[in-house]
């Protein structure tokens, strides 16, 4: 781990992309570089899946999702153990993370009560700056006016990998690679063409291809870029 870099003001970074390129490995990393916060929003639309599921809520039940989001709090706390997600203050952050729940948060984040509820939180969470923010939409509709936006993208067949490799090394009742492949391929197309926010890079974010880099280098990209604009 390097030293903590310091730059001049206090910004909001944006991260966005497909599933697997590799956001949640690169948020945390630039986060503990520059003294930052963390905020993984794809947990918070994951958090409402497992509360869909929970409460027998139809993905396309826009009426009981609008309901289901009135009573709920979320929160994202961070620990030293990580960030720790809670759902009506219950810790649901393994529970988040299975492949069913991937599938489910993928269908309700396209619901617009569902994304309307979660707006405000996120904006909330983000407010006074000093953080690093991924998901799909950050750069173009949570934050558009982030000074600070990255696009992280890699080849498919790289993304399932390192994503099966992350089940895998989870448990035993991993799905198989083809499994993995084909599922995220329905999810980026799911979440790449909804009308609400879909997935795409903001105009003026800068697109890094991680598909050859290391964690390290596409941060060490990035902090270049963020210390030549602050
Ligand atoms: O990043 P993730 O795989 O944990 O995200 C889970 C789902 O949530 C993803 O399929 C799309 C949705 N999502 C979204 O629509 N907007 C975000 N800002 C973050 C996630």
């Amino acid at each position: 781990m390097g030293a903590k870099e310091k730059l001049r003001r206090s910004l909001i970074v944006t991260i966005d992309g497909p599933a697997g390129a590799g956001k949640t490995t690169i948020s945390k990393l630039l986060a503990q570089r520059l003294g930052y916060r963390y905020m993984d929003t794809g947990a918070l639309y994951r958090a409402v899946a497992v509360a869909a599921v929970e409460a027998r809520v139809a993905a396309d039940d826009d009426a009981a999702l609008a309901e289901l989001c009135r009573g709920m709090t979320l929160d994202l706390r961070e620990t030293g153990e990580g960030l720790r997600v809670l759902l009506n203050q219950k810790d649901v952050t393994e529970q988040i993370r299975t492949p069913e729940i991937s599938m489910m948060a993928s269908a309700v984040s396209a619901r617009p009560a569902v994304r309307s509820f979660l707006l405000d939180t996120q904006r909330a969470l983000g407010a006074q700056g000093g953080i690093v923010a991924e998901g799909r939409d950050m750069g173009t509709v949570v934050f558009p006016q982030a000074e600070a936006k990255f696009f992280l993208d890699a080849d498919s067949g790289i993304r399932a990998r390192r994503r099966y490799e992350e089940l895998k090394m989870k448990g035993a009742a991993a799905p198989d690679l083809e499994t993995v492949e084909r599922e995220m391929v329905q999810r980026d197309h799911n979440d790449s063409t909804r009308p609400l926010a879909p997935l795409k890079a903001a105009a003026d974010a800068l697109v890094i291809d991680s598909t050859h880099m290391t964690p390290e280098e596409v941060v060490a990209r990035m902090i270049a870029h963020l210390s030549a604009i602050s």
